[in-house]
């Protein structure tokens, strides 16, 4: 018997030219068959859901989120920010390792992974690129690897040493994994707490420069082209939340000349820009920073045209007693997963025409793409079904009280949001339902 059936869905990203409803069949946690309505209606299945009205898509995927635990189970666990995670569609997502203590080992990696975490949705990892992210001595990248990590990062800091970050890509290309990269020259951004410019001096703040981003950008792509040539290896180099124009233009540049780049953006540095800090709102500090209109706009650009492979949230819970401070002290970061589709069908969809198939690509298939993940991104039969069923003309107001997520640091509390998650199912299990 099968377990779930999903009728009458319109289908995103289409399996046909023509806008035909589609049934599909969930079995043993797999995609069983796609076939035109009625195809099943003999059939005998456990569960079925009427899709009529709503888009089905791949399940969405997060390459960048912090679920602090261990350490800070106080702004987040596992649990909880997995919990939040299926409430905004997602069914995979990559654990940053900036936990207490840092996921720089296999046995921290197993205890983060265990079942008794209690993920809602399938979680990945990200550990250490370094030891305890210092930045001086690489983790044990062969025994991490086959413990299951998907990529290697200091997220939270850089790399920034230029001979760590060489050795960093060198070990993790042997293993055909990306070094996940925090671009930020920290010898530049020492106490600013906000993007540089005019609005940074008028709040009387330190600002982070462009450069503070671009610079460590360019150069990682410096590296990757001398890997290349003097090593016979294929580096992968992700730039993460990426938040300039300037540190763009050199990644479509690197990828014009056939390297292996790719980049992420985040909801909110499409959505907001530096204004949204007017009032010294701690809710909109995060790092990098919210940047110039420009940069925005830039941002969009590489989303439409390529540069930008994937959007990631870099859900990034604290408690309302750390953000409730004067505005320099408080800790970087907004919570983002319960609010990434209704923000990227908002901004990218309607306001900037960008079609909806692509809009999901950005969120499901291309970030599979980017980690290499096998059988998942995609509405194909013999893939996990891992889903998201939601309806894509519908307005709604978010509000941070009914966040799943233990935090509630959001900028975006009654905000408009666009497309409403009616389910979500990972692996076959329905793990959300409105
Ligand atoms: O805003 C941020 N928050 N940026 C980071 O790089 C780290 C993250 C966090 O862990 O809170
Ligand atoms: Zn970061």
């Amino acid at each position: 018997m099968s377990d779930l059936l999903i009728r009458n869905a319109h289908l995103v990203p289409l399996s046909t030219p023509s806008n035909e409803l589609r049934d599909l069949l969930v079995r043993d946690g797999r995609i069983a068959a796609i076939e035109p309505q009625g195809a099943f209606d003999r059939l005998e299945v456990k569960n079925t859901m009427d899709a009529a009205g709503l888009t089905l898509a791949p399940g969405l995927i997060d390459v960048h989120v912090h679920l602090r635990e261990p350490g800070q189970t106080y702004k987040e666990t596992i649990a909880t920010g997995t919990r939040a995670a299926a409430a905004g569609g997602f069914t995979t997502v990559v654990a940053m390792p900036n936990t207490l203590p840092v996921n720089d080992s296999v046995t921290s990696l197993n205890w983060m992974l265990a079942p008794e975490r209690g993920a809602q949705v399938h979680l990945l990892a990200m550990p250490a690129a370094t030891i305890g992210s210092m930045g001086e001595t690489l983790s044990d990248y062969e025994a991490i690897a086959r413990a299951g990590a998907v990529g290697f990062t200091d997220d939270g800091k850089p790399v920034l040493e230029d001979h760590i970050m060489r050795a960093a890509l060198v070990a993790a290309a042997r293993l055909d994994l990306p070094i996940s990269q925090h671009a930020e020259d920290i010898r530049m951004t020492g106490g600013c707490s906000m993007n540089a410019g005019p609005l940074a001096f008028r709040m009387g703040l330190r600002g982070m420069t462009v450069e503070a981003e671009s610079s460590i950008v360019e150069r990682d792509i410096r590296l990757l082209r001398e890997i290349e040539a003097s090593e016979n290896l294929r580096p992968h180099l992700h730039v993460q939340h990426v938040s300039t124009s300037r540190a763009l233009a050199a990644i479509r540049e690197a990828k014009r000349q056939g390297l292996h780049v790719t980049c992420e953006a985040a909801p909110h540095h499409f959505t907001l820009n530096e204004h949204a800090v007017e009032g010294y709102n701690a809710n909109a500090k995060m790092n990098p920073p919210l940047r110039a209109e420009q940069d925005r706009l830039a941002i969009i650009e590489g989303l439409f045209d390529g540069t930008v492979d994937c959007i990631a949230t870099d859900h990034a819970p604290h408690a309302a007693h750390e953000k409730e401070v004067e505005f320099e002290r408080a800790p970087n970061g907004i919570t983002g997963l319960e609010t990434a589709l209704g923000l990227a069908l908002r901004v990218l969809h309607r306001d900037h025409g960008m079609p909806l198939a692509r809009v999901i690509a950005l969120m499901s298939t291309q970030p599979a793409t980017v980690l290499q993940l096998e059988d998942r991104g995609a509405l194909q039969v013999g893939a996990y079904a891992d889903l998201v069923l939601f309806d894509a003309t519908a307005e709604w107001v978010f509000l941070a009280a009914n966040s799943l997520s233990k935090s509630k640091n959001t900028p975006f509390d009654h905000d408009a949001m666009l497309g409403q998650i009616h389910a979500t199912i990972c692996e076959g299990r329905i793990v959300y339902r409105r």
